[in-house]
């Protein structure tokens, strides 16, 4: 089996080699740009974890499919940096914010095809496999991000109706990471099943950790401005679990509601919101939330049959994503 820092060995030798065309400079400029500010690289990370279960070794069929998913992953975020107004991302300026928003467009609009033509790379014997899933989930998560945005004008969204758009915006990717790396690694259909399963808990939990930091982490650690969810009136775990907990519902829209124009208002709509989820108590449920899914996933693993091993590397990387701070 390869190990753990093999697999991050491999990440780094990837992300410092990778090449994009040079001409147009403006086209291709924030693409090496997204990628060379960093980030966790949870989904290649975990495609290659995947397939480590399975083989001893990397090669271009897998480290090339790898890649697509954090450069696909990219291309969601430089999209949706504009669709969230969002002026920070890996501590430094969005795409959209550093040139425009055409430039975030187009640019976005060629990291997705740069996407594809790794994941053609896949081994020719699993490759409609690894397309048909690699396309299936880059449809939910656009869908996802539908409802993301319809529900920003939207006061009730019930805990069913945001499970359903996170599965959709977040976890299908981290799910599709995890099965595309089994698919390659040449486990079975059940192996393959299994761990996407696992992918897609891990997701939700991801993403509940995610709503959280946005209101509650530190934005030197999480690299994204902390309130920015309050402020777009999203939905996030922690809004639709407060319109379930508290009694006076107008009390809590209209604050959530309120127009913030300057800093000084909008700190003040942060606090105000994040106040009332502390009174909730709504940051130890979303801890709980969290914990829960994390569960979930490790069950999802254990069902599995896989062996003892096995189920520790993908404790281990459980344990590694979800107590993360940013
Ligand atoms: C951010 O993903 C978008 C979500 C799905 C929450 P990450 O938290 O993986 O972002 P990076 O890639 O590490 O910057
Ligand atoms: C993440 O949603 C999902 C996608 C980008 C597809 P968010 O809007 O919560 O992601 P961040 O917080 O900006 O990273
Ligand atoms: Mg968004
Ligand atoms: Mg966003
Ligand atoms: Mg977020």
């Amino acid at each position: 089996m390869i190990t753990e820092s093999q697999i991050n060995e491999t990440l780094k030798s990837i992300f410092s080699e990778i090449q994009f065309p040079s001409e147009p400079n403006g086209l291709y400029e924030p693409l090496r740009y997204m990628i060379q500010i960093g980030g966790k690289r949870v989904r290649p990370g975990l495609c290659l974890t995947s397939y480590s279960l399975f083989q001893d070794s990397f090669n271009e069929g897998i480290t090339s499919p790898a890649t697509a998913l954090e450069v696909f992953h990219s291309f969601t975020l430089m999209h949706d940096d504009i669709m969230d107004r969002s002026p920070l991302r890996r501590g430094v300026d969005t795409v959209w914010k550093k040139w425009d928003e055409n430039t975030a467009i187009l640019s976005g609009d060629v990291m997705l095809i740069d996407a594809y033509k790794r994941i053609a790379k896949a081994p020719a014997c699993v490759l409609d496999k690894v397309t048909q899933s690699f396309s299936k989930m880059g449809a939910e998560v656009c869908e996802g991000q539908q409802y993301d945005m319809e529900f920003e004008s939207q006061d009730y969204v019930t805990m069913e109706q945001y499970l359903q758009m996170i599965g959709l915006k977040t976890a299908v990717l981290i799910a599709c990471s995890a099965k595309i790396g089994a698919i390659i690694g040449g486990a079975s259909e059940s192996q393959c099943q299994a761990l996407y399963d696992y992918g897609y808990q891990l997701g939700l939990a991801f993403q509940v950790a995610d709503d959280y930091l946005d209101a509650f982490g530190d934005e030197k650690v999480f690299g994204k401005p902390i309130g920015g969810d309050i402020l777009n009136c999203k939905k996030s775990w922690l809004t639709v679990r407060a319109l379930e907990k508290i009694d006076n519902k107008e009390r809590f829209l209209e604050a959530f509601n309120s127009q913030a124009e300057t800093p000084e208002q909008k700190a003040e709509k942060i606090k105000k919101v994040k106040d009332m989820y502390i009174e909730l108590g709504i940051d130890a449920d979303a801890k709980k939330e969290i914990e829960m899914f994390t569960e979930k996933s490790l069950e999802a693993a254990a069902n599995a049959g896989f062996n003892e091993e096995q189920i520790e590397v993908l404790r281990k990387f459980t344990v590694k994503l979800v107590g993360r701070a940013k």
